[in-house]
């Protein structure tokens, strides 16, 4: 299949299109590069030999994004990557998070209705489901408000699918709900890429085991958890890549007008603490660390039920803990 990526060139659309790559679809990449390296690019064409059309310019720009469907004449899907992600700028920030967040889904909706393309991949978020009431989370436990303008964003854009499709559209989609992506590709030619200090935990891990951070601070340990740190369900990037590629399959497959969502995680809790043992384990290097208060708007435990897309898409995670701090730790020595 052609699938257009939105944001193909950040963290998961990168590694989402090798992997599109690999499982013989062919990818075109739209990124307006605000949060994104070109260099990407060449990176992907190194790993899978094949070098991706891209379109630089912003999702949110209608007649850029008709340009892009009218040269791309066959376009069969699209996963849109693109939006602003850090929960804390979102805070101080909220017009360009709700503008290209929610603008750029809607152009590209009202776009892919322009030209009967009918199939697409959201990036949407466990944050819908806020503090859980309990864990594992299933697709049904209920969404909570957010208290964050990046995490509304997630719940609106749901809404917005969902609303289009029960409108009867000629529309399929599934929004994915990702837990929390580590990791890098094994060839360490593609990674995470944070601009300025990371708010995500594995970053601020290698980027403190480099020595570009003096130490990492652990956000309390008075959570009611084995270890007193909070649990979360961390998943291979690459793994979280080849579900985007089994969801496209498998709406592929389905009749228009169709939504459901989907759990994309472990189905294992993972505390913050064992993830920085692990890492230092594996890697066999020390992370200087403190305990520090609790950060305001954590959620104490947070982890999936896979069963729905495990069972649906006959995905599965495949990758260990241990894999993505040692594909973390080696992409980090490359930059
Ligand atoms: C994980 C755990 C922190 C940094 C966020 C968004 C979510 C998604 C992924 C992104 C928490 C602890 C962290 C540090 C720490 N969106 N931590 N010291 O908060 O689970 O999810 O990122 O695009 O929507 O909310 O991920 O990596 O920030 O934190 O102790 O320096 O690590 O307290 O328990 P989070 P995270």
């Amino acid at each position: 299949m052609k699938i257009l990526i939105n944001g193909g060139a950040g963290y998961i659309g990168s590694h989402t299109t090798v992997e599109l790559y690999n499982a013989g679809h062919t990818p075109i990449i739209v990124d307006n590069f605000s949060n994104s390296e070109r260099w990407i690019i060449d990176r992907i064409e190194q790993i899978t030999d094949k070098r991706p059309a891209v379109y630089e310019g912003d999702c949110t720009d209608t007649n850029f994004m008709n340009e892009v469907f009218t040269k791309e004449k066959d376009i069969e899907g699209v996963i849109h990557f693109t939006a602003f992600k850090a929960v804390g700028e979102s805070v101080e920030k909220p017009i360009p998070y709700y503008k290209n967040n929610i603008n750029s889904l809607l152009t590209v909706l009202e776009v892919m209705q322009n030209y009967n393309v009918q199939n697409i991949v959201f990036s949407s978020s466990a944050t819908v489901y806020g503090e859980p009431d309990t864990n594992p989370l299933t697709e049904i436990s209920p969404r909570k408000e957010a208290i964050n303008p990046y995490g509304n964003t997630k719940l609106i854009a749901e809404d917005i699918l969902k609303d289009l499709a029960t409108s009867g559209a000629n529309i399929k989609t599934i929004p994915l709900r990702y837990f929390n992506p580590i990791g890098a590709h094994e060839s360490h030619l593609i990674g995470e890429l944070p601009s300025g200090v990371p708010s995500n935990l594995v970053p601020y891990i290698t980027q403190t085991a480099a020595g570009l951070r003096d130490e990492l601070t652990i956000f309390g340990d008075d959570y009611n958890t084995p270890d007193g740190t909070c649990l979360r369900d961390f998943i291979h990037v690459v793994d979280l890549a080849k579900a985007h590629i089994a969801t496209l399959e498998y709406l592929d497959k389905q009749t228009a007008p169709f939504f459901d969502v989907f759990n994309v995680g472990t189905g294992n809790g993972t505390s913050v603490m064992e993830l920085i043992n692990t890492f230092e384990k594996v890697n066999n290097v020390k992370v200087k660390y403190v305990i520090g208060p609790r950060r305001t708007g954590d959620v104490e435990s947070c982890w999936a039920d896979t069963k729905k897309i495990n069972d649906t898409m006959n995905w599965k995670s495949e990758k260990s803990i241990s894999e993505a701090m040692k594909d973390s730790w080696k992409w980090q020595k490359t930059l």
